[in-house]
C-alpha cells in the first residue's frame, strides 16, 4: 500500500509544469471512436484513469499506440466490442461517456454503472433524457445500461440539472445524428469546450460550446486528427493553493489564465498575490491571509474540484470562512482528516464553516477521494511536523506525478511503499 510522506514547512520555490486536463481527455479519448480514421492525441496526462480508459479502448478493439510520454495514436477501425464490464467501469465516472460515444458510432452501447469519486448522489438521469430525446431506448439491467437506436434524429434538449458529464455525452451522441440538435442549459466548462474543438478537428459540426446553448448539426462521417488537450486547470489551481498555503512563491506553467479565474479570485481576496502571463501564473503566498466565502458553482463560478484545496488554505486564515459546496451532496469527506491536522471546522449539510487557526499539526490521514486527497497534501505541506496520507491511488488518479512534481518545487515529500497492515497475517487472523 503507497503512502506519501509529508514533512511540512518546507517553502516551495521554482516552476512547474501543468499536465494535460484530466477531465478533457477521458472525454476526448473515448470521442475518437466516432472517427472513421486514426487520431493522434497530444499533451495526454501520465495518470490512471487515462490508462484505464486506453486499456478499455484496447479491449474493445481498438488500436493503441503510444507515439511517446504524452501523445497517443488511436485507431478505431477494429473496434467491435460494444460492452464495457462493471471490473472496469467501477474504477471512475468517465466510463459513462463510452455510452454517448458507442450509440453515436454505432447505435449500440452497453456499460455498466460507473464508480469514480465518492461525492454523495450521482445520478446519470441526465444522460439518459439526452439519449432518449435523441431516439435511443435506454434500460438499465443488472447494473448495466444498454442502449440501442435503430437511427438517431436531432433534437431539443433542455438539462434541468447543469450536468458537465451528460453535456458531454449528448454533444457525443448528437454529432452524427440526422439533423440539428440543439442542448439548453449546457455546462460551460473548458474540458467541455475542449472536447467541442476536437470533434470540430474531427469534421463536426458543434457551435456555441461554452456557452448555455449548444447547437450540433449531425455529419455522415468524421475523419482522423492530430489535437492537443488542453492544460489541466485543477492541477494549476492545487499548486495555486500548495503555494499560498505555504507562502511560497512560484512559477506555474502551461496553463491558460483565463480558466484559473474563479481561483485567482478567491485567492487574491483572501491576501495571495497571483501575477498572469500569456501561459503561466506566479503565485506569491503571504505573511498573513483573511477569512472568506466559497460557493461552487458550474463553470464559470468557483470550481467544485477545488473546494478541498481551498478549504485547506483556508484552515489558517484569519477568522472564519464559509464553504458552500452546491453542486455535490456529499463533498466534506475530507474534513474529518484536516480536523486530524488541528482544523477547527464545522459541517452543516452542503455547508463548512472553518475558524482559522495559527497553524496545522502534521498527523495520519487518508485520502477520501481525489480533490480530498490534493487537499491534505496542501494541507500536509503547511502543517509543522510530518503527514503520512494514505490512499493515495486517489491522487493518482488525477495528478500525474505529484509527489515528483512537489519536490522539484522543494517540498520535502516521498511516497513509500509499505505492505498493508491489514493483508498482514497476523492482523488477518485478529480480525
Ligand atoms: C464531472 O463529473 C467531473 N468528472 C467532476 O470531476 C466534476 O466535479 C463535475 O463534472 C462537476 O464539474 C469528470 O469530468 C470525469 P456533473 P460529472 O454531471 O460529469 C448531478 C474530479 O475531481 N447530476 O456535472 O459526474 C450530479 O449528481 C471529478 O475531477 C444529476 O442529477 O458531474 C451532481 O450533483 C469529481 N443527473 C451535479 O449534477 C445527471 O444525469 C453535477 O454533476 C448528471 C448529474
Amino acid at each position: 500500500m503507497e503512502k506519501y510522506v509529508i514533512r511540512g514547512g518546507a517553502k516551495l520555490s521554482g516552476e512547474v509544469v501543468v499536465s494535460g486536463a484530466k477531465n478533457a481527455v477521458v472525454a476526448i479519448i473515448p470521442a475518437t471512436i466516432l472517427s472513421d480514421e486514426p487520431c493522434v492525441i497530444e499533451n495526454i496526462p501520465n495518470i490512471s484513469d487515462v490508462t484505464i480508459t486506453l486499456q478499455i479502448m484496447q479491449e474493445m478493439g481498438a488500436k493503441i499506440r503510444m507515439l511517446n510520454k504524452t501523445t497517443v495514436e488511436i485507431d478505431p477501425r477494429s473496434l467491435m466490442n460494444m460492452s464495457i464490464p462493471y471490473e472496469k467501469a467501477k474504477l471512475m465516472r468517465a466510463t459513462t461517456y463510452f455510452l454517448g460515444t458507442l450509440l453515436g458510432r454505432f447505435h449500440s452501447a452497453h456499460v455498466s454503472m460507473p464508480g469514480g469519486c465518492n461525492l454523495g448522489d450521482r445520478p446519470i438521469d441526465q444522460h439518459l433524457k439526452c439519449f432518449s430525446a435523441l431516439g435511443a431506448q435506454c434500460e438499465i439491467d443488472g447494473g448495466m445500461i444498454n442502449l440501442r437506436a435503430d437511427k438517431l434524429v436531432g433534437n431539443q434538449i433542455f438539462f434541468d440539472k447543469n450536468s458537465v458529464g451528460a453535456t458531454i455525452n449528448g454533444i457525443m451522441a448528437a454529432v452524427k445524428a440526422e439533423g440539428l440538435t440543439v442542448i439548453e442549459n449546457a455546462a460551460k466548462e473548458p474540458h467541455v469546450v475542449d472536447l467541442a474543438n476536437c470533434l470540430n478537428s474531427m469534421g463536426a459540426d458543434i457551435i456555441g460550446a461554452g456557452t448555455d446553448v449548444i447547437k450540433i448539426r449531425g455529419v455522415r462521417e468524421l475523419h482522423g486528427t492530430t489535437y492537443s488537450v488542453i492544460p489541466d486547470q485543477i492541477e494549476a489551481g492545487t499548486f495555486m493553493a500548495a503555494a499560498a498555503a505555504t507562502r511560497s512563491n512560484i512559477l506555474i506553467r502551461n496553463v491558460i489564465p483565463k480558466h484559473l479565474e474563479p481561483i485567482t479570485n478567491k485567492l487574491l481576496k483572501i491576501g495571495v498575490q497571483v501575477e498572469q502571463y500569456d501561459d503561466a501564473v506566479r503565485v506569491i503566498g503571504g505573511d498573513n491571509y483573511v477569512g472568506t466565502t466559497i460557493k461552487t458553482q458550474p463553470h464559470p463560478g468557483f470550481p467544485t474540484d477545488m473546494q478541498p484545496q481551498m478549504s485547506a488554505v483556508l484552515t489558517c486564515a484569519k477568522g472564519a470562512s464559509m464553504v458552500t459546496e452546491s453542486i455535490f451532496d456529499n463533498r466534506f469527506r475530507y474534513v474529518d482528516e484536516l480536523r486530524r491536522m488541528g482544523a477547527n471546522i464545522s459541517v452543516e449539510g452542503r455547508v463548512a464553516v472553518i475558524e482559522g487557526v495559527e497553524r496545522l499539526k502534521g498527523a495520519p490521514v487518508k485520502s477520501t477521494d481525489l480533490r480530498a486527497g490534493a487537499a491534505l497534501i496542501v494541507a500536509a505541506l503547511s502543517a509543522e511536523g510530518t503527514s503520512e496520507i494514505y490512499d493515495i491511488f486517489h491522487v493518482e488518479r488525477g495528478y500525474e506525478n505529484m509527489e515528483i512534481k512537489l519536490r522539484g518545487l522543494g517540498a520535502d515529500i516521498r511516497k513509500i511503499n509499505e505492505p498493508d497492515p491489514v493483508s498482514d497475517p497476523v492482523v488477518k487472523k485478529a480480525i
